[in-house]
């Protein structure tokens, strides 16, 4: 594998939850693999999980890791071609990537959606940048509209704990006071429609996801029906995608909250969350420190789906 920004850029689903369950075993089983390799990991965003996860993973295969932020102590980056640098941003990503590339052998990069062109958004303008003029192999720590590794790692704790071959696994919005990118539930959907899970996603209306990645999910405006029978409660908010709304809260309605009383409509189904969680508003207090609420093994999964990803890089790179 030369770049990672998909599930589809694992090629055998199968094959590569295999793979990370048999990292999870031993995880310092390849630890030869990375020696000598340094990974960059680019951060235009905050991150707590993926930062030391990911750095976690690189260690464990034997690697040395390298972290920018990129809004903290380099230069500030001009991304449009064509402009008049005269301005506060000192560099242009154009020859910042290329840079970037001679000092790593791999690059990870987080660029959420900035809501200012639903274009540029869900064409990964900075990602392909990367991908496109670094020279390395370049994976997602989240972008634009996915975050494969959060994703893959929502997978292997669904696998972990399911309790039937194929689990009805129900992604619900929930209230949030900020605008979100889609770039996790797009994801999830994306990743929950190659298993063949029963799927489904509940929202309010005017909350609809781009319908490529909402794929063959029964789409459910009535919550509560929704989560009949759950065997997992994905929670996510999101904010629009269809114009003109692109991007904008339109609705901060708190009766979405997940509670004890939606989560008792359900087949005592796990909860999940990918962090960070505002209690209270996408999930209650009670529901998120039940026990049925599995938001800490998801989030130690997140080691195991770097880990993977990392070294079937890695193996591309001998
Ligand atoms: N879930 C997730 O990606 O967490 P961070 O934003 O903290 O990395």
């Amino acid at each position: 594998m030369r770049n990672f920004t998909c599930v589809q850029d694992l090629g055998d689903l199968n094959q590569a939850l295999c793979e990370a369950f048999e990292i999870k075993k031993d995880r310092f089983q390849f630890s030869e693999l990375g020696k000598n390799k340094t990974l960059l990991m680019v951060f235009f965003n905050s991150s707590l999980r993926t930062r030391l996860s990911t750095q976690k993973a690189a260690m464990n295969l034997g690697m040395n890791t390298i972290v920018l932020d990129v809004n903290q102590g380099a230069w500030k980056l001009e991304t449009e071609r064509g402009v008049i640098m005269d301005g506060d941003k000192s560099e242009h990503l154009l020859e910042a990537i290329p840079v970037m590339g001679c000092y790593c052998d791999v690059i990870g990069v987080r660029s959420f959606a900035r809501f200012e062109s639903k274009e540029d958004d869900y064409t990964e303008k900075i990602l392909n940048q990367f991908i496109q003029y670094s020279g390395r192999p370049v994976f997602s720590m989240e972008a634009a509209t996915r975050h494969p590794l959060q994703s893959f790692a929502d997978l292997i704790t669904i696998e972990e704990y399911k309790k039937t071959e194929r689990p009805k696994v129900v992604m619900t919005w929930a209230p949030h006071p900020k605008a979100l990118p889609q770039a996790v539930p797009n994801s999830f959907a994306e990743w929950m429609n190659a298993t063949d899970y029963e799927f489904v996603i509940t929202h309010p209306e005017g909350y609809e996801l781009d319908p490529k990645f909402v794929g063959h999910a029964r789409v459910e405006y009535d919550q509560k029906k929704a989560l009949e029978g759950a065997d997992f409660v994905y929670a996510k908010n999101w904010a629009a995608y269809q114009d003109p709304n692109y991007g904008k809260v339109i609705n901060r309605d708190r009766s979405w909250t997940v509670d004890a009383e939606k989560m008792a409509l359900t087949n005592n189904a796990y909860f999940m969350h990918c962090l960070p969680v505002r209690r209270n508003m996408i999930v209650t207090d009670d529901v998120i420190e039940s026990p049925q609420s599995i938001v800490i093994p998801e989030a130690a999964n997140r080691e195991i789906s770097a880990q993977t990803v990392l070294k079937k890089i890695l193996e591309e790179l001998r």
